[in-house]
């Protein structure tokens, strides 16, 4: 028995929040939480911005899918990569800010690290939260719409709040599937790890009232063609370099 393990293990997305407020001191020690993680170097290339006007939300909602619980849940939030800061002290030292892929890589893995201390301190609070990649659909939008200036480049999103549901926890593939010892198994032990939950992750969508498909089934849909193509031009054209 360990809590934090416990807390981990007890994840799953909430979708639908009740209208209870989210005191700002647990903002705030999600954010000490959040700011707890590993940063390469320190280097800390993140932002959080909550979004608390509600038409600005509203139009994250409807060009993330639409996904209106952007729009309803109690806190939204959007996890940037940020290397403005880094681009100030730079320019005010005197030298030409110079990036490459490594800058924004440090950036999405730091984002991502800070994201899911600020996500378990939420949910070890009693919240429940969803990430939201959906507003990628329309990046130059969300940029104009928060008005964030270059080297700011907006990852993904997060709702916050009071669970209003209580779905059952999606099966994740084995550890056996996952952990591997000094090299990557064979192909044909990938496949029968795939092949074992397939029939696990149709059952549970039966459960949840969803289209039953196998993981397989929605992998091969997902990654059969090419999405959101436009995020390398944006992301360059917000001052990185992704090549
Ligand atoms: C970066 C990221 C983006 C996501 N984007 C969305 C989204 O736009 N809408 C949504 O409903 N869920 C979204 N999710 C939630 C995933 O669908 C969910 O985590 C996954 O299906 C596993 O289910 P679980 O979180 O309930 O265990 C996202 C998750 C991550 C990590």
């Amino acid at each position: 028995m360990n809590q934090t393990i416990d807390t981990m293990r007890a994840h799953r997305s909430i979708r639908s929040y009740t209208d209870d407020p989210i005191p700002q001191t647990h903002i705030d020690e999600a954010m000490l939480a959040g700011q707890a993680a590993a940063s390469s170097s320190a280097v800390q290339p993140y932002c959080v911005i909550r979004v608390t006007d509600n038409d600005k939300r509203q139009q994250i909602a409807d060009l993330a899918g639409p996904q209106q619980k952007i729009r309803d849940c109690p806190a939204f939030f959007l996890i940037c990569c940020d290397l403005r800061k880094h681009m100030l002290i730079v320019e005010r030292s005197g030298n030409e800010y110079k990036t490459g892929l490594e800058a924004f890589l440090v950036g999405a893995v730091d984002a991502s690290l800070f994201a899911q201390n600020f996500t378990l301190a939420f949910e070890a609070l009693g919240y429940g939260t969803c990430y939201i990649g959906g507003l990628r659909n329309d990046l130059p939008k969300v940029n104009e719409l928060l008005n964030l200036p270059d080297g700011v480049l907006p990852l993904y999103g997060l709702c916050v709040g009071v669970p209003n549901e209580s779905p059952s926890h999606r099966p994740r593939l084995a550890p056996k599937a996952m952990l591997f010892e000094n090299e990557y198994p064979s192909d044909e032990h990938t496949l029968a790890s795939i092949d074992a939950y397939d029939e696990m992750y149709k059952e549970y969508l039966i459960e949840r009232g969803a289209n039953p498909a196998t993981w397989s089934e929605s992998i091969a849909k997902k990654f059969s063609y090419a999405n959101r193509e436009g995020l390398a031009d944006f992301y360059e054209s917000k001052g990185a370099k992704l090549s």
